[in-house]
């Protein structure tokens, strides 16, 4: 609840074992929209199929491979388009090739796809393959792997926000020592690599849920989002957090995509078109901007709670309520036992039991 988005606003579904999580972007979304909410715009959707080139033996060098599918570049399109005319059809198809040299014997060829509202898996390996025959006859290099690559970097979601101090204060801080305490866990994240794979696990805490309520395959978004956080050659966050000139706290993220509203599992899983009922959302694009906006909404709660009180009360709270219900409470009684073990700071399946029977009796 609470996410606001370029002035719309959206319920958004998550699919996620930990009640907390919801919870927590849920809060940290309310405390975005005191600030107008979320600003995001996504990439044009453009995928990258991959064509992996051995030399074995062939006359060309590396370089002339480059120089002949730069020759090549329109025939290539060409053939890649011809591979998917539909999608040509919806104002997709293929928009450019790159070549690079990864070693004397080793080159690689991509092929840069505008997917349109798929995912694009399985256009893209279609591609690869076709593309790949083509590209073995002009080079005389072999042709080894054609598979899409997962680095979707030409297809990423930006999102950015602005919070008002005061609604950051609480547990006993002032709005201005909150901000000042994110600022400083956001550097923390900035400068060693261990504190930004736990940063960044608080951001997908909120993107995979939205991924898989979608029907969308949260594996290669994952593999993107981290393998975009290493791109300078040490791994680092993917949000970033600063305060402005007036006091406000500024969040930025930006990650790879890689998602649908069209094609795939959603053509047969009601569950997933259902979600994408409950978003209202037009296209994949928008998709992306809303995933990217509940990952960083989930920063913002991880980080606040860390750089406050510290997560574990509010996570033992919530999950005071499914040991309560664990331990056989129903009704207001969930809450009643859930709230006695939170206050003893025992959250513990036997302390439930015992609470549940002395309730039950009185
Ligand atoms: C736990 O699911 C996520 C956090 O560890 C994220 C973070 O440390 O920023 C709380």
């Amino acid at each position: 609840t609470n996410f606001r988005i370029n002035g719309r606003d959206y319920l958004v579904p998550m699919c996620v074992e930990e009640a907390s999580v919801v919870a927590a972007a849920s809060n940290a979304a309310k405390m975005i929209r005191a600030g107008g909410g979320f600003a995001a715009h996504s990439d044009p959707p453009w995928m990258i199929a991959q064509v992996q080139l051995v030399r074995e033996g062939a006359r060309r060098s590396a370089v002339d491979v480059l120089a002949v599918v730069r020759e090549h570049e329109h025939e290539l399109l060409a053939l890649a388009d011809a591979a998917h005319p539909r999608l040509v059809a919806r104002g997709g198809g293929a928009r450019a090739i790159e070549a690079r040299v990864l070693a004397d014997d080793m080159t690689v060829v991509h092929v840069l796809v505008d997917c349109q509202d798929a995912m694009g898996a399985n256009l893209l390996n279609t591609v690869a393959e076709q593309v790949a025959v083509r590209l073995a006859a002009l080079t005389g290099w072999n042709p080894g792997l054609r598979i899409l690559s997962n680095l979707a970097d030409r297809r990423r979601a930006h999102v950015a926000c602005r919070v008002p101090a005061a609604a950051l204060a609480g547990k006993g801080f002032t709005g201005p020592e909150v901000v000042a305490r994110i600022v400083a866990a956001s550097r923390f994240a900035e400068l060693d690599p261990y504190r930004a794979a736990t940063h960044n696990k608080g951001i997908m805490n909120g993107v995979d849920p939205v991924v898989i309520a979608t029907g969308n395959d949260w594996r290669g978004v994952e593999a993107g989002a981290h393998a975009y956080a290493a791109r300078s050659g040490s791994y680092g966050p993917l949000a970033v957090w600063r305060s402005d000139a007036d006091g406000a706290l500024v969040g930025r993220l930006e990650l790879p995509m890689a998602v649908g509203t069209v094609g795939g599992t959603l053509r047969v899983h009601p569950g997933a078109r259902l979600s994408l009922r409950i978003l209202g959302i037009e296209n994949a694009g928008e998709l992306g901007m809303v995933i990217a906006s509940v990952g960083l909404a989930s920063n913002l709660a991880a980080l606040r709670a860390l750089a406050t009180e510290g997560i574990q009360r509010g996570h033992m709270s919530l999950h005071a309520r499914s040991v309560a219900v664990a331990a056989g409470a129903r009704g207001e009684l969930v809450d009643r036992v859930a709230a006695e073990l939170a206050s003893l700071g025992d959250v513990s399946a036997a302390r439930a039991a015992e609470i549940l029977s002395r309730l039950q009796q009185s």
